[in-house]
């Protein structure tokens, strides 16, 4: 896992920051595709001042080799390859290698590493008795985020990397594993029995084996399913900064392993405003089919309502079409086209589209389809349950979660500390309880 790109070409340029009570030069950085950046790592140290910024949307909390976005152009990359050559010249183990390791895979490399994922894709018996502590009905995200902590219980020697080959390792079992444990949540979820890991399987049709084969009754994915599914993880596997990869960070920059840091990233991406707004879409899609409200009304709500929001639309980063909702927008008029499904939804949505890019409120805000706008439609087609949908994110985004955690790991960063401005009281002083 080599090291690659330069930083800072222009190291000398600084930034002037005036102040009330004095000013303060400040070095800038300059990233390998022009990006700017003010380092104020001293500011605080030399003049007292802090930098507030509510939501991050100004800062930058690392140096990265691993993924660029340039939301202004709707660009996507993946260690410098376009998310559009990826998806569609590449499978999803080989652009996982590509994040991880840096570089895209020899055949030896991607043998071996493929080789490694189906070693290790059963789960420790002691583990897989854990499913069954949860209630019928529990969520599976919440299953996959604890199941993923678990997992460093049966790995003790994955607790400690020592090098390239243990991070590998436990890269391997992580990405695999993940797979598993979905798939069994699911088969929890319905009542039916799990199903074994198939060793002669890729990667996603050995998930897919798992999730819809029946006792003695293999599940053969067709290869439009099996290239659909491929296709949304491989869209899925990194995006720089997000709240989730950030959150893997921040729980990997105290030193925790790789399951926790992930399992951290799992709870992160659950939320609606995140990985949770695939099936968001969804529903919002279907109360749309149902109540039969003409889109003209819906969209006007949504403008006017504070508390609505036109799911699968709008992004912190990109200010144009989103690439990924570009190629996924394809792929559900092929997809259903090509399984003969008539999905009302996917005309709803094209239709919700063409609306709002022609609406002036969605034009001053920049507000473009993103990633969870067609991907729900999707993954319906493949007969993905909802509540398995932000599951099926996780496991596409684990690549980049592993690749960000490692990248910290061998930059040693520093612990993650941000500072606040402080709003509550000045000291005020105990009232005993009968007084108050
Ligand atoms: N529908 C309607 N209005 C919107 C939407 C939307 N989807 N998104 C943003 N806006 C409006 C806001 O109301 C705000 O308007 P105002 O300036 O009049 O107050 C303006 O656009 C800016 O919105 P912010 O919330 O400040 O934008 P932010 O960058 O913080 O939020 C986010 C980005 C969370 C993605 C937001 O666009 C959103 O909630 N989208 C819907 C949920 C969604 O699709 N999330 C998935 C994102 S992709 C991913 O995580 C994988």
């Amino acid at each position: 896992m080599g090291k690659r790109a330069k930083t800072d070409p222009e190291g000398g340029m600084k930034a002037i920051l005036k102040l009330p009570d004095g000013k303060i030069e400040l070095p800038i950085l300059v990233g390998s595709e022009n990006e700017r950046a003010i380092d104020i790592t001293q500011l605080r140290s030399e003049t007292g001042y802090i930098t507030y910024d509510n939501g991050y949307g100004n800062t930058g909390s690392c140096r990265s080799e691993i993924t660029y976005i340039d939301g202004e152009q709707g660009i996507l990359r993946y260690r410098g390859y376009p998310i559009e050559e990826l998806a569609e010249k590449s499978r999803f183990v080989e652009v996982a290698w590509l994040l991880i390791s840096g570089e895209l895979p020899t055949k030896p490399q991607l043998q071996s590493f493929s080789e490694l994922l189906t070693r290790n894709a059963a789960l420790h018996e002691g583990l897989r008795h854990h499913f069954e502590g949860f209630p019928p009905d529990a969520h599976p995200m919440a299953m996959l985020s604890a199941m993923i902590n678990a997992c460093s219980c049966y790995h003790p020697e994955l607790l400690e990397m020592e090098d390239e080959s243990h991070v590998l390792e436990g890269s391997a079992k992580l990405l695999s594993k993940v797979r598993t444990i979905a798939a069994f949540s699911y088969r929890k979820s319905i009542g039916r029995p799990i199903i074994h890991p198939h060793p002669k399987l890729s990667y996603t049709r050995n998930f897919l084996h798992m999730m819809f084969s029946q006792p003695f009754e293999l599940y053969e994915a067709p290869d439009v399913v099996d290239r659909a599914l491929t296709l949304l993880l491989t869209l899925h596997a990194d995006h720089e900064q997000n709240c989730s990869t950030s959150t893997v960070r921040m729980v990997g920059s105290s030193g925790a392993n790789l399951f926790a840091s992930t399992a951290a990233g799992v709870c992160a991406l659950w939320g609606p405003l995140h990985g949770g707004a695939n099936l968001a879409v969804v529903n919002m899609l279907r109360k749309i089919n149902e109540s039969g409200i003409p889109l003209k009304e819906f969209i006007e709500k949504v403008k006017t309502d504070p508390n609505l929001r036109l799911m699968g639309f709008g992004h912190r980063v990109y200010k144009n079409y989103d690439p990924r909702a570009q190629i996924l927008k394809k792929t559900a008029d092929r997809l259903l086209n090509e399984l003969g499904i008539q999905n009302p939804l996917l005309n709803i949505a094209k239709e919700i589209e063409g609306m709002v890019l022609e609406d002036d409120y969605f034009i001053e805000r920049k507000l473009f389809p993103n990633v969870d706008f067609y991907s729900g439609i999707i993954l319906s087609a493949l007969n993905i349950p909802a509540n398995m949908f932000t599951v099926i994110f996780a496991i596409g985004r684990m690549p980049g979660w592993i690749a960000n955690w490692y990248e910290q790991f061998c930059q040693k960063a520093k612990i993650v500390r941000p500072r606040q401005i402080y709003t509550g009281y000045a000291t005020r002083h105990y009232i005993p309880l009968d007084q108050r």
